[in-house]
């Protein structure tokens, strides 16, 4: 019969965690738990991602959010489950670093489709210099052949009348295509309230974009409080490298329209500004 242990398959997931160092080093079930718990959390968010897509391609705004809510929470979770690690010092780690080694977070096929899926499409770059088996390949290059959610979020935006452009898929989008993205979207941004749906979507893709960051953000100060300045176990230069990834936008127009809005043409009046006191 079915019980709690058979139908999660507890015993089987406890097996899992198999050190590499030995004599087993403390900390290191730890480290395999949290990354084992990050992979299972990707695996969620990939399987409601994918869900996001097909809202897009159903026109179904309303459920894209409901869904892309649930996204949202996973990776406040993860955002907050790095620092877990901070417990860990410099000297603990290295007593098992070279174990682990070449192994790296680098090589996370999983979080390399949250990243082609959303619409980071530098993959081809990344794909080069990643470790991984034939089927890992083939998964992550499938991923870059289909649309992107950001794909999917304008096409959809066009068959709902708004007079916007697709930006390229893999790399930066051009003046004339930024410019008309504004101006399709500009009233959505004036206006929220009478453009609810399309808003609440726009806002949640951001927020979406806003967890990966932050999510970069403090590993990045996590692995400098571990390592400081060695280079990392995938080969790269480390907090260097990490500190590169901050500038990737998923939704980058999004980002930028916001400083695109006129609050003359919103009040028809310039408002003064605040003159703000002299420190003393
Ligand atoms: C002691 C803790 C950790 C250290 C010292 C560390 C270190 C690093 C370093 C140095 C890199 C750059 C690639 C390299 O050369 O290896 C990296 C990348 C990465 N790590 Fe970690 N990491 C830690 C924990 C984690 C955890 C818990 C995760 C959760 C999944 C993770 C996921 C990743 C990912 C996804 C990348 C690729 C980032 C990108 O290329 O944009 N790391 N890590």
């Amino acid at each position: 019969m079915l019980n709690y242990g058979s139908y999660l398959k507890v015993p089987e997931l406890l097996e899992l965690q198999q050190l590499e160092s030995d004599p087993p080093a403390h900390d290191e079930l730890l480290f395999i738990t949290i990354h084992q718990a990050y992979e299972l959390w990707f695996k969620q968010i990939i399987f409601e991602l994918d869900s996001v897509a097909r809202c897009m391609r159903d026109d179904d705004p309303y459920e894209a959010v409901r869904l892309l809510e649930r996204v949202l929470k996973i990776e406040e979770l993860l955002v907050s489950q790095i620092h877990i690690l901070e417990t860990m010092t410099p000297r603990d780690f290295l007593s098992f670093r070279s174990a682990l080694s070449p192994a790296s977070g680098f090589q996370s096929v999983q979080f390399r489709e949250v990243e082609f899926l959303s619409g980071l499409r530098s993959g081809g770059e990344v794909m080069k210099n990643m470790q991984m088996h034939a089927s890992e390949r083939e998964r992550l290059q499938r991923r870059l052949n289909e649309p992107s959610l950001r794909h999917l979020f304008y096409e959809m935006l066009q068959r709902q009348g708004y007079d916007v452009v697709i930006p390229p898929e893999d790399s930066p989008a051009d003046l004339a295509t930024r410019q008309q993205i504004f101006a399709g979207l500009m009233d959505v941004y004036q206006y929220p309230e009478k453009h609810y749906h399309t808003y609440n979507l726009c806002e949640a893709l951001v927020s979406h974009d806003q967890n990966i960051l932050l999510w970069r953000f403090h590993h990045v100060r996590v692995v400098e409080r571990i390592i400081g300045t060695k280079r990392g176990t995938g080969g790269s230069s480390g907090v260097n490298y990490l500190s590169s990834t901050l500038s990737k936008r998923m939704f980058p127009l999004l980002w930028e329209i916001r400083g695109e809005l006129n609050d003359e043409a919103l009040y028809g009046t310039q408002r003064g500004h605040t003159e703000f006191p002299t420190p003393e």
